[in-house]
């Protein structure tokens, strides 16, 4: 029986068997990017696993209590509002509420410009939808968040990639995305990215603002990981910034979710954009959904007003700070100077190399072998990877199992 599939259970499913009639798939959705590791992946709940491949954030995390209290008030007071029908872009009371967490992150949000999605995925693919034609350019990070990849190679683009460093995507080599079309837009996780962790330095913000007026190229900001801070000073966002780069409103879009802060199960998030492009995604989206589930958006705003978000956030951030130094030590310990990595600080990811070369997917067998699980690199190049890196996720590894996950991961590259 073919396992569940979980949101980042990335790879298509294994080919049909031989009496499976041949359905006349689009090409498009049949040439998903496969994965070699999804085998791999299926193991990752098995009894003494430790698991560093997923991108969920801790389940121990979740303020059930809070959770339950909302639901209960909305399904108790608000049941018409929670149960029936609701407005595409969004129900208002959330719509209120996710405004004034966009003006805490200094973005003064007009409010025909914010549409409510069902996770962020739904935004990205909706932008993927209303901007590309099969054939049209796209720039993304190198490496990059894979799912966006699949939504942007389903709906048909070439993709066009921006190496990174520690301050984030190198936005002084965009003009290098200038030889043909101009691509329709750029995308990048700006803040504690996904895989690598970095976030794009401020005075890069700017630079990458003032490229997008220049050459009228829209910008997509995803930052699903901002709140998680647990280090150094926050960023403003590029839509915050754009106030002091004269046009740059008109070419940005901010994308966040309340997955990673509140509940993934939830499904909701949102984005503000230029009015214009969130009526023409609306549009889109009432194709997809009608709208995202009314009991969910109702469930999130009644848990925003509740007022405990923050101190789930001091929470998820001193957690996430903990785990993360606990797995930094613990790789420093066992691999020295053969592993390098920059200390996080905030979101979900280490992102490591082998200083050796190591094809991290040739080593994952034998960390299989040895009850670890990490997700080779491989699988977030858009285009040629390079082998020798690795994401590590430290959202659901205890501090003390740190060591032992190192330890593991030490003896499969022994043995391999
Ligand atoms: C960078 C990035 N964007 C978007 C998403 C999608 O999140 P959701 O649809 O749960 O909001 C994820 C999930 O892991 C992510 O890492």
């Amino acid at each position: 029986m073919t396992p569940p599939r979980r949101h980042d259970d990335f790879a298509a499913p294994p080919p049909p068997a031989a009496e499976t009639p041949c359905y006349p798939f689009a090409a498009r959705a049949r040439d998903l990017k496969r994965s070699e590791i999804r085998e791999f992946l299926r193991h990752a709940g098995r009894p003494g696993m430790i698991s560093l491949a997923g991108g969920l954030p801790a389940a121990e995390l979740f303020d059930r209590d809070g959770l339950a209290a909302a639901t209960a008030m909305v399904l108790r007071e608000r049941p018409a509002a929670a149960l029936q029908y609701g407005m595409t872009e969004g129900q208002p009371r959330l719509r209120e509420a996710l405004s004034a967490l966009l003006r805490e992150r200094g973005i003064a949000a007009a409010d025909d410009g914010l549409l409510v999605t069902t996770g962020s995925q739904q935004a990205i693919d909706l932008l993927a939808r209303i901007f590309i034609e099969p054939g049209d350019t796209v720039v993304v990070e190198r490496p990059c968040y894979l799912a966006a990849v699949q939504a942007f190679a389903l709906a048909g683009a070439r993709l066009l990639t921006l190496p990174t460093d520690a301050d984030g995507a190198c936005v002084d080599r965009l003009d290098d995305c200038l030889g043909g079309p101009p691509p329709k837009f750029v995308y990048l996780v700006s803040t504690f990215a996904n895989p690598t962790g970095a976030t794009l330095a401020h005075e890069r913000r700017l630079a990458l603002l003032r490229w997008a007026v220049r050459h009228r190229v829209f910008v997509v900001e995803d930052d699903p990981y901002g709140e998680l801070r647990f280090a150094g000073s926050a960023v403003p966002p590029l839509l915050a910034l754009a106030a002091e780069v004269p046009g740059a409103a008109d070419w940005c879009g901010y994308l966040s979710s309340l997955s990673k802060t509140v509940a993934p199960g939830l499904r909701v998030g949102w984005m503000q954009l230029p009015p214009a492009v969130a009526e023409q995604a609306g549009r889109v989206k009432q194709t997809l959904d009608l709208h995202t589930s009314s009991l969910a958006q109702e469930v999130a705003a009644a848990y925003l007003a509740s007022g405990r978000l923050p101190a789930a956030l001091v929470r998820a951030r001193a957690r996430y700070r903990d785990q993360a130094e606990a797995l930094a030590a613990a790789l420093r310990c066992r691999f020295g100077e053969r592993l390098q990595f920059a200390m996080p600080e905030g979101g979900m990811f280490l992102w490591a190399r082998f200083a050796d070369g190591t094809d991290t997917s040739a080593l994952l067998p034998a960390a299989l072998a040895q009850s670890v699980l990490y997700v080779p690199g491989a699988a977030f190049y858009a285009d040629a990877p390079e082998r020798a890196t690795l994401r590590l996720s430290y959202a659901g590894t205890p501090p003390e199992l740190a060591d032992e996950a190192a330890a593991r991961l030490a003896r499969a590259l022994a043995a391999g």
